[in-house]
């Protein structure tokens, strides 16, 4: 087994990331260091990380959501099977509109543009809600870390032609995130839902919070109709996004 990157590590937290399945997904592993308790963000191999928290004395006690696409959801059966760890799993009530609805959730249920705060063993973490790359997206700020899913790449922002994606409510989104990051103290760093390439060829996993707000190509275009319009990444002429019309024909 090919260990996971410790990307993050003080008296408080150790945050662990793996690059996992065909999708290049990112996933994360939350640890509190006094309680060593722990919390997966977006699982795509349920067995591959109760292994590793095995291995480490980590308890899995929770499994956060950014959004419920499969790529982001896939391990998460797996770890509520799981004869060692019996998390709780959390994701928020908007996914439902695209048709997610595990029995084992528990949702959270606050307004779009607002945060909630969750706590993981001693550590505190502000879930924002965030929608636009699907209705109940979330992102997670806290102890040095954001964890922006596919709500904002590093390189840009995720698309928002899938079932459920709307391109004027991701602009709001990141409008919102912008505000939220201004009153962020010290360093941090982003982390997204996936490993994409940067213009400059490099492929980067982890970045400094103050590099993406200055270098995001999104981020740079919100205040800018034009710009914005024009962005490439918003939409795509794939199957995805065939299907995805065809979702929608279906629901109307
Ligand atoms: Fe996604």
């Amino acid at each position: 087994m090919k260990l996971p990157k410790l990307i993050l590590s003080n008296d408080i937290i150790q945050v662990y990331q793996k690059q996992l399945g065909q999708w290049d997904n990112l996933n994360h592993l939350i640890v509190c260091r006094k309680t060593k308790k722990a919390c997966i963000v977006d699982p795509f191999d349920g067995s591959f990380w109760e292994d590793f928290c095995q291995d480490n004395n980590f308890q899995i006690e929770q499994v956060w959501l950014t959004h419920s696409h499969w790529d982001h959801i896939k391990g998460v059966e797996a770890l509520v099977n799981s004869t060692v760890f019996s998390p709780v799993v959390r994701c928020h009530e908007l996914e439902q509109q695209r048709g997610y609805n595990a029995e084992y959730v528990q949702w959270w249920s606050h307004n779009e543009h607002s945060f909630e705060t969750c706590v993981i063993g001693e550590l505190e973490f502000s879930v924002h809600c965030t929608p636009g790359h699907t209705p109940g997206h979330v992102v997670f700020i806290g102890n040095g870390i954001v964890i922006s899913g596919d709500c904002l790449f590093l390189r840009s922002c995720g698309r928002t032609d899938l079932l459920g994606g709307d391109a004027g409510k991701q602009r709001a989104s990141l409008k919102y995130l912008q505000t939220i990051f201004t009153h962020i103290s010290g360093t941090n760093l982003v982390v997204p839902g996936h490993q994409y390439q940067l213009q400059d060829g490099t492929t980067p996993t982890v970045m400094e919070l103050s590099k993406v707000i200055n270098s995001n190509e999104a981020l740079m275009a919100i205040e800018d109709d034009d710009k914005w319009a024009s962005l490439p990444f918003l939409s795509f002429d794939d199957d995805l996004a065939a299907k995805a019309r065809r979702q929608e024909a279906q629901q109307s």
